[in-house]
């Protein structure tokens, strides 16, 4: 390996024995400071690959096409990234450089992904299998009827809730949609927390139910940053989602800590209730109340719509992507009333 190509033997033992110490001894930032002059040295860094779910769930290293999409690998050495700079700077007219010789040391490049038509992936939120078609088939209609002190009171609770939210957005279904998403995205979270703290406390498995909640959270984040395109809040709504958020994630990180049954009930009657205000929305919008603009593009993509696609085909994947949420909670919940724990039922990973 060249150390340095313009240095005597001395040099570049000196050079070698400086970057071991450096390496053994010295911060991050004093090892970038040692091997910034040496683009050789600085290229021993590695890329790192994608990982994509196998038909079981798991995640597997990709490999050159993951479902129809191409996936390139890139290069890390900083020779080959700066070949690829040029090349980049000549199409882009420019970009960090700086930022990129970063990446490219701590190998942490994400790596160009291509659309079957050859476009470049532009979405970094989300990648390409990360992506579905809903299931427009699922039973809008379902709904469990509450019988017990616990259901009634969580189908009451959220009742009360849809009072206030009712009289605040009265027929604005898209800001509505893109304020209640900001609140729908908390107990996915929040469950999967607590149940990832609970598998490290017990020293036990999950069943998948961490990875099943946290894919509900990311989904209904989407369906924000969906409804972000079409909708932008104004700044006292902005004032109004963080207020909500400080009391509802306590709230509900007390409530899945006290009973989950009655957390994961609520949520299913939560979604029962986002399944009737999509449906009121559709309603708007066949009347003509709401313009049917075309959908966002990051709608097209995450949901693989046809490009021609409007606001009418999101509104309907996402209600039925809300139907999912409400099973997956109803059923977890379930679990919870026969007295046994959500990891001993197979987690619906994937559910959509
Ligand atoms: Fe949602
Ligand atoms: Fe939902």
């Amino acid at each position: 390996m060249i150390i340095n190509s313009s240095g005597s033997s001395a040099a570049r033992v000196a050079n070698t024995a400086l970057m071991v110490a450096a390496n053994r001894f010295f911060s991050s930032t004093a090892r970038s400071a040692v091997v910034a002059g040496d683009p050789v040295v600085f290229a021993a860094s590695k890329g790192l690959g994608f990982s994509a779910p196998n038909k079981w769930g798991h995640l597997v290293r990709a490999p050159s096409m993951v479902r129809g999409f191409s996936v390139v690998r890139n290069g890390s050495t900083l020779a080959m990234q700066e070949e690829k700079e040029n090349r980049s700077a000549a199409a882009a007219g420019g970009g960090n450089k700086e930022e990129k010789k970063l990446m490219s040391y701590w190998g942490v490049e994400p790596s160009k992904v291509t659309k079957p038509d050859g476009t470049e992936w532009k979405w970094n939120c989300f990648r390409p299998w990360e992506t579905y078609k809903a299931d427009l088939s699922i039973d809008l209609k379902k709904h469990h009827a509450p019988v017990t002190f616990l259901d009634k009171m969580a189908y009451w609770t959220v009742k009360a809730l849809r009072f206030p939210t009712d009289v605040f957005f009265q027929r604005r279904y898209g800001c509505r949609a893109m304020m209640l998403e900001t609140v729908a995205a908390v107990p996915g979270m929040v469950g999967g927390m607590l149940l990832h703290c609970k598998s490290l406390r017990r020293f036990e498995h999950s069943g998948g139910w961490i990875k099943a909640l946290l894919e509900e959270a990311e989904n209904e984040r989407m369906h924000l940053m969906t409804f972000m395109e079409v909708a932008k809040p104004r700044w006292y709504e902005r004032a109004l989602v963080i207020t909500v958020q400080g009391v509802f994630f306590n709230a509900y990180f007390l409530g899945y800590l006290l009973s989950p049954k009655f957390a994961h009930r609520m949520v299913g009657y939560l979604e029962e209730e986002a399944i009737h205000s999509y449906t009121e929305f559709l309603k708007e919008l066949d009347k003509g109340n709401i313009e049917n603009v075309p959908a966002p593009a990051i709608a097209i993509d995450y949901w693989q719509l046809p490009p021609n696609s409007t606001l009418r085909d999101v509104v309907m994947v996402v209600r039925a992507d809300e139907a999912h949420h409400r099973d997956v909670n109803h059923f977890a919940s379930d679990i919870h009333y026969q007295g046994r724990e959500l990891r001993e039922a197979a987690a619906p990973i994937g559910y959509h």
